[in-house]
C-alpha cells in the first residue's frame, strides 16, 4: 500500500524553495501576460526563468507532455498545450499552471489572468474560484479529514450554482510530481484519510460555469475541456500541514491578475 510522505524537516525546507521559486515564476510572467501574446510564448519565458534559477520545469516530458508548463484558456479546465497559434485576445481567461523541481523537491502552483474586458460572469467565476481554493486551505490542519476540504469546496461552489470538476484533483507533492493521496475537491464531510503536521500536497480546485464533466482532446491527449464548453477557472497552491494548521508554501504575494 502506498502511504503519504511525512516530510523531513530538510525536505520541507526544498519544497519550500522550490514551491517559492514557481510562486516567482508566475509574478514574473504577470508581466508579460497580455492580449496579442501567443501562449508559446510565455512558455518560453516560464521555461527561462524556471532555468535561469538553476530548476527544471517538470511538465516538459512529463508522460509526454511537450511544453515547460500548461496553460488554460476560457472552457480548457486543465492541461492545455501552449502553442503558436493560441494568441491571448481581448475577454480570454486563462490559467497558468507552473511546477518547478530545485534540487530534486517539486513545487506546484497556477494562477488566473484575465484580459481586457471580461464578461461579469467570468469575473466572478476567477474570485469565486480563489475563494473556494481559500476556504479549502483553511480545512488543513493535524487531525482533520482530508474529505473537509472538498466539502467547503463543494458546498460554496453549488451555493454559488457552479460545478466541481471531479475527474481531476489536488495531490501529494514534493519529493515527486503526483504523490498520494489525491485531494478531491468534492466529497462528503468527514472522508478520507487525515491530515499530519509534515504531509505536503496541492489544493487545485476547478469550478465551471456550466457541467462538471471533463472530455480530453483525442487529437493532443491532453486539453481538458468542459463538455458543454462553458467557461472553468482554477487556482492551486502547495500547502504544508503545520502542527497547528498549515503554510502556503508557493504563496509569494499579491500581484496584477487583471490585465
Ligand atoms: N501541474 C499540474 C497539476 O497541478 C499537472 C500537469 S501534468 C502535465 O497537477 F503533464 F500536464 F504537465
Ligand atoms: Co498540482
Ligand atoms: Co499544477
Amino acid at each position: 500500500m502506498s502511504q503519504i510522505i511525512i516530510k523531513t524537516p530538510e525536505q520541507i525546507e526544498g519544497i519550500r524553495k522550490s514551491s517559492q521559486l514557481a510562486g516567482n515564476t508566475l509574478k514574473y510572467i504577470s508581466d508579460f501576460v497580455k492580449e496579442g501574446v501567443s501562449t508559446l510564448y510565455l512558455d518560453k519565458l516560464v521555461e527561462k526563468y524556471i532555468r535561469d534559477h538553476g530548476a527544471i520545469p517538470a511538465p516538459l516530458n512529463y508522460h509526454g507532455f511537450p511544453k515547460s508548463c500548461c496553460i488554460s484558456l476560457n472552457e480548457v479546465i486543465c492541461h492545455g498545450i501552449p502553442d503558436e497559434k493560441t494568441i491571448l485576445k481581448n475577454g480570454d481567461i486563462l490559467n497558468i499552471d507552473v511546477t518547478t523541481i530545485l534540487d530534486g523537491y517539486y513545487g506546484d502552483t497556477s494562477t488566473m489572468f484575465t484580459i481586457g474586458d471580461v464578461s461579469e460572469a467570468a469575473e466572478k467565476l476567477v474570485e469565486d474560484t480563489e475563494h473556494a481554493l481559500y476556504l479549502g486551505i483553511e480545512q488543513v490542519k493535524p487531525g482533520n479529514y482530508f474529505g473537509n476540504i472538498g466539502f467547503m469546496i463543494g458546498r460554496y461552489a453549488k451555493a454559488k450554482k457552479y460545478s466541481v470538476v471531479y475527474e481531476f484533483c489536488g495531490h501529494g507533492v514534493g519529493i515527486d510530481f503526483h504523490e498520494e493521496p489525491q485531494v478531491e475537491h468534492i466529497c462528503p464531510k468527514n472522508s478520507g484519510s487525515k491530515m499530519k503536521a509534515g504531509m505536503i500536497f496541492t489544493i487545485e480546485p476547478m469550478i465551471n460555469l456550466g457541467k462538471a464533466r471533463a472530455i480530453i482532446d483525442e487529437k493532443d491527449g491532453w486539453t481538458a475541456r468542459t463538455i458543454d464548453k462553458k467557461l472553468s477557472a482554477q487556482f492551486e497552491h502547495t500547502i504544508l500541514v503545520t502542527e497547528d494548521g498549515y503554510e502556503i508554501l508557493s504563496d509569494v504575494g499579491d500581484y496584477e491578475i487583471f490585465k
